[in-house]
């Protein structure tokens, strides 16, 4: 028998350091969700930039069911057919030659930040190991990931935190030059920042982070877990900055919601992770790749990369006339379907309030940090559920607009 759960639950029996919403789905397809209730809700949120694919994908869940009936875990003791193909794939894509695959964007990146000390360490010795990395920046939860990052409020009540970190701002590449010495291991650096309030990189600044890292023999490690796989445009966003990093961190959308990391880098560079050196067992497991080799196919190609810019235009026209009418956000920013509206002076701080709104409307939304919207959609939602969302968006906009008025 079933025991009957509700969201009074989730205070009874997890950790709380998650502030879950009151509604609980049960079902979703495409970029429709419903709830134990059966209300409907529209999908802008991507499950934050995973789904890209949507949900249920019907590709996506017969690959996991021939999979779940052939082999599902080895460990890697044993290599597998799904993680060499995707591997394959992966590098034939990209700048790079070798991958190490994880579970979670949290853990490509500890793998990259472990390979940039290590390969400093082999080629210049043990001095040279310091990491900079970005004000605001997000690189995951773990004590090194959390160092890196650019929020100290993820680092408070955990240190002491590995040393050698410095931060300065992005897009100052005043501030970089300042920073940056022949001790610099590795700037680290997402090519448009997600959790810091979706930033993209200046195409200029990102050329001379490339330039300073070449002087100073420094790696270049681009975090593109929320970036990548599509979400831009193109199949990672680096391709648009012209600039090639040294090391690329991958996950979210490359399993589509099943636990998929990947770290990318060159030949001479993976040599540093010798055998022995680094691991997960669940890493590169055959169905994992087998799913994550899925959604590469669908995603790498120009029906699915030429509809993000497609649909780029339109939420950017939604959030532009919803604006023109109730005058609530004072940018509206972003790359490819990775969008963000940041709300003007008045409503500083209550980008939370549209998200809790929209839910009561029938939509989910996403904030990135206090002051801003953010939109990261399926990459092929279709253009109807587009148009239904920003009609429900538009009550709730109203709704925030009344609630402040009145207040
Ligand atoms: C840019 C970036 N890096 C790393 C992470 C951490 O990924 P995960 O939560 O899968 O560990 C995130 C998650 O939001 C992210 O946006």
């Amino acid at each position: 028998m079933t025991e009957q759960v509700t969201r009074a639950t989730f205070d009874e029996v997890m950790v709380p350091n998650y502030a879950p919403s009151a509604v609980i789905p049960v079902r979703g397809e495409g970029s429709r969700v419903w709830d134990k209730e059966g209300k409907e809700y529209i999908d802008f949120a991507g499950g934050i930039a995973v789904t890209a694919l949507g949900h249920s994908h019907p590709t996506l869940v017969n690959v996991m069911r021939e999979q779940a009936g052939q082999l599902w875990h080895l460990s890697n003791v044993m290599t597998n057919e799904p993680a060499l193909r995707l591997a394959q794939k992966l590098t034939d894509k990209t700048f790079a030659d070798r991958v190490f695959f994880c579970n979670s964007g949290g853990e490509a990146n500890e793998a990259a930040f472990k390979l940039a000390r290590r390969y400093a360490f082999d080629h210049y010795g043990p001095e040279k190991n310091e990491i900079i990395a970005f004000n605001k920046s997000f690189h995951g939860r773990t004590l090194f990931t959390v160092s890196v990052g650019g929020q100290p409020k993820y680092k408070e009540g955990f240190e002491p935190t590995p040393a050698g970190i410095n931060h300065c701002d992005y897009n100052n590449i005043d501030q970089l030059k300042a920073l940056i010495s022949d001790k610099t291991c590795a700037v680290v650096m997402e090519p448009i920042q997600g959790e810091g309030g979706i930033i993209p990189a200046n195409v200029e600044f990102a050329k001379q982070v490339r330039e300073l890292c070449d002087q100073h023999n420094a790696l270049l490690v681009f975090d593109e877990v929320q970036s990548g796989v599509g979400r831009t445009g193109t199949f990672f966003a680096y391709e648009q900055l012209g600039v090639k990093p040294d090391v690329l961190t991958s996950a979210k959308a490359l399993g589509n919601g099943f636990p998929v990391g990947a770290m990318l880098t060159t030949k001479d560079i993976a040599a540093s992770l010798a055998i022995g050196t680094h691991g997960s067992t669940y890493g590169g497991n055959p169905m994992a790749c087998a799913i994550a080799e899925a959604v590469v196919d669908i995603i790498d190609t120009p029906e699915v990369l030429g509809g993000v810019d497609k649909r780029h235009a339109l939420f950017v026209a939604g959030l532009t006339a919803i604006n023109e009418k109730y005058h609530v956000f004072k940018d509206i920013r972003g790359m490819g379907l990775l969008i963000g509206a940041e709300v003007v002076d008045s409503l500083k701080g209550n980008a939370k309030a549209f998200l809790v709104e929209a839910a009561k409307e029938g939509l989910f939304v996403l904030v990135a940090g206090a002051d801003v919207l953010r939109f990261a959609p399926s990459l092929i939602i279709p253009e109807a559920d587009i148009a239904e969302g920003f009609v429900r968006l538009e009550r709730a906009v109203a709704k925030v607009v009344a609630d402040n008025k009145a207040a």
